[in-house]
């Protein structure tokens, strides 16, 4: 532990070195982390409120790079320009602050302002709702719970990302325009140009139908046939027309692919290692913000994280889950007879009261899944899981995939899909195929487990969903 903080300190040291060299000014963050390098400082950042009395200002600036801002000491003569949201240089001396919560403060000797604002800015210093934020998405950034998500969403990406890097997977770069629809949900978007220059139809761009990605498992696929251990990590698109809290229009996916894996406890293993692994990075690298989101979001979500990535995640069959839901003293609005889907009051029933904790459900009913999974020996189900979280429902989707390609050719033609157009993946079966497996993380979902936030429009920078498509 000793040692880890120490190579953080070391870490943090060396990149503020390494900033003061590229950078005109020093990140807030930054001096208030290493405060043997202050000096005469200058910092630009935004100004979240100014309390002027007759003989000090004070001003509490944020450039977003931490939560807490730093607090500007300055005359009342120094003050005379400043205002909520404007954007200012401030220069001055970092000294000790006589106040508990803040170690050091920065005593002004010069303003520049950068940008000035005026009083019809709209965020002031008092709390707003999450909705009336998402109205104004241009400055919710500049809002705690805006620049929180956001410095949240960084440490997840990375984390997963350093999860991957370790157990030497090849980040891949898969495309966003396809010519197929991977889920076979039918929920993709088409894509044509507005206009050709040659004035062809717009769409016989591609000569045949093409649509924005609903995920990048296939072609995951196809590179995990080549480099064992691949992931990919983008948006995705769906045409979801249901208005709920856990889906967007635009999402963001984290896939990853893995050839030479045999059996799907092993995927499991990766998929819960790869989720406790980010969700420790965040706790590491923003307890900060995490501890602004257990004060005024979710009160339980510091314990709930700490306990999701000390135990393992539960783990049941499809057919064990719903023995447990005919045993539930509870009426569901659902049937939850064995070949039924599970609907989200049974998915919150089996995470959140149940297991009370994250649970894999595995091995559901052939029909209920897409042609891409691998059959199971009892001839009625496939290899394949779903990651339910408590309070929020499926967070990962995955499974071993159909390797035999028998098997697939059948699955596929009985699925009615055009086998001309899925020959390349055909392929991968007829040339050295290997037994090979994947999962795919819903990036929002994930950061709603991790900030204790209810819906998806809340983590993401700029949410698009059915009817809305700002900016
Ligand atoms: O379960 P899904 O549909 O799985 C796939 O797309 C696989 N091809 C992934 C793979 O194996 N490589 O989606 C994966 C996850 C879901 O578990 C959910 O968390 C999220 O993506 N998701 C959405 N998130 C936000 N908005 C939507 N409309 C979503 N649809 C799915």
């Amino acid at each position: 532990m000793l040692l880890r903080l120490c190579q953080h300190q070391a870490r943090r040291l060396y990149s503020t070195q390494r900033q003061q060299c590229l950078f005109p000014t020093r990140t807030i963050r930054s001096l208030l982390d290493t405060p043997q390098d202050n000096g005469n400082v200058a910092v630009r950042a935004w100004i979240r409120s100014v309390r002027k009395q007759k003989q000090v200002a004070f001003a509490n600036i944020n450039d977003g790079s931490s939560l807490k801002g730093m607090q500007a000491i300055l005359t009342p003569e120094q003050a005379e320009r400043l205002s909520t949201g404007a954007c200012v240089e401030l220069q001055g001396s970092m000294v000790d602050s006589p106040g508990k919560e803040q170690g050091k403060e920065l005593q002004v000797t010069g303003v520049r302002v950068l940008g000035g604002c005026d009083s019809s800015y709209p965020l002031q210093k008092k709390r707003h709702s999450l909705e009336f934020l998402r109205s104004i998405n241009h400055l919710r950034a500049r809002g705690n719970t805006g620049g929180a998500v956001l410095r949240v969403r960084h440490a997840a990406g990375e984390g997963l990302q350093k999860f991957f890097t370790e157990h030497e997977f090849v980040q891949v770069h898969t495309p966003i325009l396809t010519s197929h629809d991977c889920e076979g949900g039918g929920e993709v978007f088409k894509v044509a140009p507005a206009s050709t220059p040659s004035g062809k139809p717009s769409e016989e761009f591609f000569n045949k139908p093409v649509f924005l990605t609903v995920s990048g498992q296939l072609h995951a696929e196809m590179l995990a046939s080549a480099l064992s251990r691949v992931y990919t990590f983008g948006p995705v698109f769906r045409a979801e027309e249901s208005v709920t809290s856990r889906h967007l229009a635009e999402f963001w996916m984290l896939e990853a692919e893995m050839t030479f894996i045999d059996k799907l406890d092993q995927l499991l293993d990766v998929t819960e290692g790869s989720v406790q692994y980010a969700t420790r990075h965040v706790m590491d690298h923003c307890s900060e913000d995490i501890a602004f989101f257990n004060k005024f979001v979710d009160s339980t979500l510091t314990e709930r994280l700490a306990k999701s990535v000390e135990q393992p995640f539960a783990r049941m069959t499809y057919t064990e889950a719903i023995e447990v839901l005919q045993k539930a003293n509870k009426k569901f609005e659902f049937p939850t007879v064995w070949g039924s889907s599970l609907q989200s009051e049974h998915e919150r029933y089996l995470a959140s009261e149940y297991c009370q904790s994250p649970v894999f459900v595995t091995d559901y009913p052939t029909e209920q899944k897409p042609f891409y999974m691998r059959a199971n020996y009892d001839g009625k189900t496939v290899a394949c899981f779903d990651l339910l979280l408590p309070g929020i429902g499926e967070l990962v989707g995955g499974s071993m995939r159909e390797e035999r390609d028998i098997l697939l050719q059948a699955k596929m033609e009985a699925a009615g899909m055009d086998i001309e157009e899925y020959q390349w993946y055909l392929d991968l079966r007829k040339y050295g195929s290997a037994p090979h497996g994947g999962y795919g993380i819903g990036f929002e979902r994930f950061l709603l487990w991790l900030t204790g936030l209810e819906n998806v429009r809340e983590v993401v920078p700029v949410p698009r969903w059915v009817g809305h498509c700002k900016y």
